[in-house]
């Protein structure tokens, strides 16, 4: 059976622009002026499909004055991983409702997550989280304009609860659907909290499965400059925490920070990952082996509780903490020094750098990587904490920026059977590497991985 999602960003053709508007569509234009609430799907479909109407530059601005950004109103879906949200956001950047549902006990449970267990509790609470955050809005599904959802990165179990609700959804109330990167998500979810950050800019993505530091030079369109040859760092937190014993029911990460601030970050002296490598990739496994390795040493037992800890123990699992946390920030600062003055050879013009994802939720991150910004005259982007972790507010807000440049998929088919194949893309690149700097050490497996976005994207560019 064929895939459902497959084309959201592929479609090539719901891509601007072309120089003419027929005049039957730019009657189609003006009818809609006056309606209040968003651009019906129906007419905006007809004018970004047929053959000789995408919008061209200079009617773009009609566009957006049709496609009045006060006037969208998007619904995102995230279930990526294990937190269950939704958002509802307006195309101004207005925040109308924020849900996120957490697998705390399951969290706790396993020390990680578990994609069956997972899917599970997904499943579980969807439904009232996607009412929850209507409820909040004070809206129906009827007044949406759109529904965004994450189609990938992620675990593909976890991803089907999303894209199964919001084609339900979408397919029920007739609405258009925003497939997103989850990475892009977490990038351009900077751009609602700050309004001045244009294109293009830098971003160092850090969570649970993903380093990325990647060249933003436009929307879509991203420059990999290093990823990580093994783990992510927020693994290396939660294996962290879970070796000493940490609480793990809001992922190990917070848990770690909160530690942290006990011990002596200079006790253990761990060595910094990569440095025989001058270029802008990651590696956390091999700390990861140096923190078992000290665990051992100091005679830890993760089984026994951090709460049920003597004094002298306590104290031990904080230095551990402490020292681990230092060097695996040292690691990120190496990197983002690295990488923004390759970014600044192709974009000398570039004047921020975003760090989000949910391990910019942590403090220490953000000062030393503020540091390392401010010493190199660019200015630092950090969503709230809130906003780094996962959540709904970001795939909105992602929807509505591919949204106004007109990138969706139609409404689904009201009665779409339930054993749908969806087009699901847990391992997707957001964007090519950038040659000059890839590593030798670099071994990423490449089999099932999708196409990257910024591929799809310029190659629909490039066939208009
Ligand atoms: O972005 P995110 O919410 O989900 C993924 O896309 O993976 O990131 C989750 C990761 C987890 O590894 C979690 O431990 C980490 O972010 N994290 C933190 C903090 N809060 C969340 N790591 C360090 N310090 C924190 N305060
Ligand atoms: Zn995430």
């Amino acid at each position: 059976m064929l895939s459902s999602l497959s084309s959201t960003i592929s479609r090539l053709n719901l891509f601007c622009p072309k120089p003419s508007i027929p005049h039957s569509l730019s009657s189609c234009l003006k009818t809609l002026k006056p309606q209040p609430i968003i651009p019906r799907w129906s007419c905006l479909h007809s004018l970004s499909t047929h053959p000789t109407s995408r919008l061209s530059t200079s009617l773009k601005p009609q566009f957006d004055a049709l496609v009045s950004k006060d006037d969208l109103v998007v619904l995102g879906i995230e279930t990526s991983c294990d937190d269950t949200a939704a958002a509802v956001v307006r195309g101004n950047g207005e925040i109308l409702s924020q849900v996120v549902s957490s697998q705390a006990d399951l969290l706790a449970k396993y020390g990680g997550v578990a994609p069956k267990m997972a899917e599970e509790a997904h499943s579980q609470v969807i439904d009232q989280v996607v009412q929850e955050a209507l409820d909040k809005a004070n809206l129906t599904a009827r007044n949406l304009s759109a529904v965004a959802v994450t189609i990938g990165p992620g675990l593909s179990l976890c991803l089907r609860v999303g894209v199964r609700k919001a084609r339900k959804l979408a397919g029920s109330f007739n609405l258009p659907i925003i497939g997103i990167h989850h990475m892009e998500a977490h990038c351009l979810v900077a751009r609602l909290i700050e309004r001045e950050l244009e294109f293009p800019f830098m971003a160092l993505l850090i969570s649970g499965g993903h380093n990325l530091l990647i060249l933003a030079h436009d929307l879509g369109h991203y420059i990999q400059l290093g990823t990580t040859i093994d783990d992510a760092i927020g693994e290396a937190y939660d294996k962290t925490a879970k070796w000493l014993g940490l609480d793990m029911s809001r992922s190990g990460g917070p848990a770690l920070e909160e530690l942290a601030q006990e011990g002596d970050a200079e006790s253990i002296k761990f060595s910094t990952p990569m440095k025989q490598h001058r270029d802008c990739n990651f590696s956390y496994a091999g700390l990861k082996t140096q923190v078992r390795l000290a665990i051992g040493s100091h005679n830890i037992n993760p089984e026994i509780p951090i709460s049920s800890a003597s004094s002298q123990d306590r104290r031990s699992r904080a230095d551990i903490a402490a020292s681990f946390q230092r060097v695996a920030v040292l690691h990120l600062e190496e990197r983002c020094d690295r990488a923004i003055e390759w970014a600044r050879k192709i974009e000398p013009s570039i004047k921020h750098l975003v760090v989000s994802g949910g391990v910019a939720s942590n403090q220490y991150v953000r000062a030393r990587l503020d540091h390392v910004v401010k010493k190199n005259n660019l200015q630092l982007v950090c969503p709230p904490p809130k906003l780094c972790t996962d959540n709904g507010v970001m795939v909105a807000w992602t929807g509505i920026e591919h949204f106004c440049m007109g990138r969706f998929d139609p409404p689904p088919p009201a009665d779409e059977h339930e054993d749908y194949v969806y087009d699901l893309r847990p391992r997707w690149p957001l964007g090519e590497e950038y040659a000059e700097g890839r590593s030798e050490a670099r071994s990423l497996r490449t089999a099932r991985i999708h196409p990257s976005l910024t591929s799809i994207i310029q190659a629909s560019l490039q066939q208009q």
